[in-house]
């Protein structure tokens, strides 16, 4: 009798918070293994005179038990119709997207590749680790060439004939060791030197190399190409210069500046107060370089160029810090969405 108390104040003073809760509350109470079923699989070892009164007693408390539920169950449902969300209006816009925008350094090798496909280039590749052989020696460098040494390259296992290539001009003898003229190809991509990170320099970052060969190719050929380059991608105001240079792999060999495009020309400390800003390497192809890739020098003739992208880039964006190209910091990369 006593439990039968004790389960009865248990049902009264029953709540539940939520599904779990109510679903204990079935266990225990209602499902057919709970303790009111216990209670009445106990009515057979109850003695005859006293049978009645129990049986009265725990039909009460099972139909207790259920009402009880019942009240438990449409609590819960007012509760969670109470906390619902709202509905969802499937006709308001929807809210701002957050597009990410092209590298600085993809879109300006885009529009060089566009600018010089234009006039019949295509684009051509080579491996990143390179030998010795294409990176210096086919390029006319001397073996005590300064370019070669500890400083400048990164070598690969200590192994001083592979190394991390340290211009795109090696593509050049990739694609002419395999073609034979008329070449007109254009070479971009990652090139690597053992430089200190600062504002002006990195051990990382990118050239585009261009070079025609074929029968007839002049300095003239070189001179407009450049000319039409510069005037594409920095207007057409843009003035252009010659300057006498050295490369062991062109001869003759000229640096190419254009009018600073900041101060046009005025002076400022881009130009470092000239004038006019260095924008790329050229020459007429050396006929060694032509030789050693099995050209006939006799026959062809070609002009090379090479050019930092980064460079193009800071000067179009008036960009005054290398480092900004690979910090990736969301405060610079977003100027970049409307390109
Ligand atoms: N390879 C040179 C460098 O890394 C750039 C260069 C100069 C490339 C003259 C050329 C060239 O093709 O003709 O600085």
């Amino acid at each position: 009798m006593s439990s039968i108390e004790q389960i009865r104040q248990e049902i009264t003073t029953a709540t539940c918070a939520n599904a779990e809760e109510l679903e204990a509350y079935r266990l225990k109470f209602i499902s057919r293994k709970s303790v009111i079923g216990e209670l009445f699989a106990k009515i057979k070892e109850i003695p005859g005179p006293e049978k009645k009164a129990y049986g009265q007693q725990i039909n009460e408390l099972k139909t207790l038990a259920q009402e009880k539920f019942k009240q438990l169950v449409s609590s819960l449902e007012k509760e969670e119709a109470g906390t619902e969300a709202p509905p969802v209006d499937l006709t308001l816009p929807s809210s701002k997207a957050q597009p990410g925008s092209m590298h600085p350094i993809t879109i300006t090798r885009n529009r060089i590749i566009e600018i010089f496909e234009k006039i019949g280039f295509n684009v051509s590749d080579g491996p990143e680790i390179e030998d010795d052989w294409h990176n210096f020696t086919a390029l006319n460098f001397p073996p005590n060439h300064p370019a070669r040494e500890m400083q400048d390259t990164f070598f690969i296992e200590k192994n001083p004939d592979i190394a991390l290539r340290t211009h795109t001009s090696s593509v050049q003898i990739r694609v002419m060791e395999t073609r034979q003229p008329p070449i007109r190809t254009l070479c971009p991509g990652r090139v690597f030197r053992n430089e200190a990170i600062s504002a002006r320099a990195h051990c990382i970052f990118h050239q585009v190399e261009g070079f025609y060969v074929n029968e007839n190719v002049s300095f003239v050929d070189l001179k407009q190409t450049l000319f039409h380059f510069a005037k594409e991608m920095f207007g057409k105001d843009t003035k252009v210069r010659f300057r006498p240079s050295y490369f062991p792999f062109t001869e003759p060999s000229a640096e190419i500046d254009i009018s600073c495009n900041i101060c046009k020309g005025e002076g400022c400390n881009i130009c470092k107060y000239t004038g006019w800003v260095e924008i790329a390497g050229s020459g007429m192809i050396d006929p060694n370089v032509l030789q050693n890739c099995h050209i006939d020098a006799e026959k062809y003739t070609g002009f090379a160029f090479g050019m930092g992208i980064e460079r193009i880039a800071m000067l179009k964006w008036e960009i005054d810090d290398l480092r900004l190209f690979t910090e990736n910091d969301i405060r610079f990369l977003d100027q970049f969405k409307a390109y």
